[in-house]
C-alpha cells in the first residue's frame, strides 16, 4: 500500500467542512492522516472539535503580523513543519499572496459556496437569491493566486426555492458541501485528479 498522505487543514470558524473531512477519512479509513488544523482565529470554533479528535492544531493569528507577506510566511512554515501532501481551505477566510498559493500549488484545494464561476468572493448566498436563478450550489477547486478561480475540481447544485432566505440557502448548500469536499478531497488522495490547460481530469477507474 501507498505510503500514508498528509492533510493540514485551515480553518477560520466553526469548521463543519473539517469535520465532515475528519469524519470520512476515519470512516472510509482514507490511506491518510489529517495532521494538523490550523486557524488564523484563536477562538475558531474548529479547533475544539480537531483537538478532541487527537488532531494537532495551530494557531498563527493574522492579526499579529505587520502585512499579508509576513503573516503568510509565518503560516507557510507552520504548515510545511507538517509535510503536508495536500493543504485543504476550509472556511479559510483570507486572502492568500502569489507566493503562498505558488507555494502550494497543485496540492492545494478550496471550497466556496456558489457554482463558480458565478459569485466569487463574500455573501455568495445573497446574490444567488438576488440573481433569480434556480439554482445555487457549491464548487471545490484547487487554489490559484485569483481568489476564488481556480481549476474546478467538483461542483454540487441545489435548488432555490420560494421563500428561501441567504440562511435557509446557505444551510440546503452547507448540507451538500459536507458530502462533496470529502469525496473531491479523498480524489486527490487516491491520486485520481489531474489538471491539463486549467481543466481538471477525475479518473473514475479502479485502483
Ligand atoms: C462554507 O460555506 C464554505 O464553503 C465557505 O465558508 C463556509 C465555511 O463553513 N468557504 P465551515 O467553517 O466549514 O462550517
Amino acid at each position: 500500500m501507498a505510503a500514508m498522505k498528509n492533510i493540514v487543514i485551515l480553518i477560520s470558524g466553526r469548521g463543519s467542512n473539517m469535520e465532515a473531512v475528519v469524519r470520512a477519512a476515519q470512516a472510509e479509513q482514507w490511506p491518510a492522516r489529517i495532521a494538523a488544523v490550523i486557524s488564523n482565529k484563536a477562538d475558531a470554533k474548529g479547533l475544539a472539535f480537531a483537538a478532541s479528535h487527537g488532531i494537532a492544531t495551530a494557531v498563527v493569528a493574522n492579526k499579529d503580523y505587520p502585512s499579508r507577506e509576513a503573516f503568510d510566511a509565518a503560516l507557510q512554515s507552520v504548515i510545511d513543519g507538517y509535510a503536508p501532501d495536500l493543504v485543504v481551505l476550509a472556511g479559510f477566510m483570507r486572502i492568500l499572496t502569489p507566493g503562498f498559493t505558488a507555494h502550494y500549488a497543485g496540492r492545494m484545494l478550496n471550497i466556496h459556496p456558489s457554482l463558480l464561476p458565478l459569485f466569487p468572493g463574500l455573501h455568495t448566498h445573497e446574490q444567488a437569491l438576488a440573481s433569480g436563478l434556480a439554482q445555487h450550489g457549491a464548487t471545490v477547486h484547487f487554489v490559484t493566486a485569483e481568489l476564488d478561480h481556480g481549476p474546478m475540481v467538483d461542483q454540487v447544485a441545489v435548488p432555490i426555492l420560494p421563500g428561501d432566505t441567504a440562511d435557509t440557502l446557505a444551510a440546503r448548500v452547507l448540507e451538500q458541501e459536507h458530502k462533496l469536499y470529502p469525496r473531491a478531497i479523498r480524489w486527490f488522495i487516491e491520486g485520481r485528479l489531474t489538471v491539463e490547460d486549467g481543466k481538471v481530469h477525475v479518473d473514475h477507474t479502479t485502483h
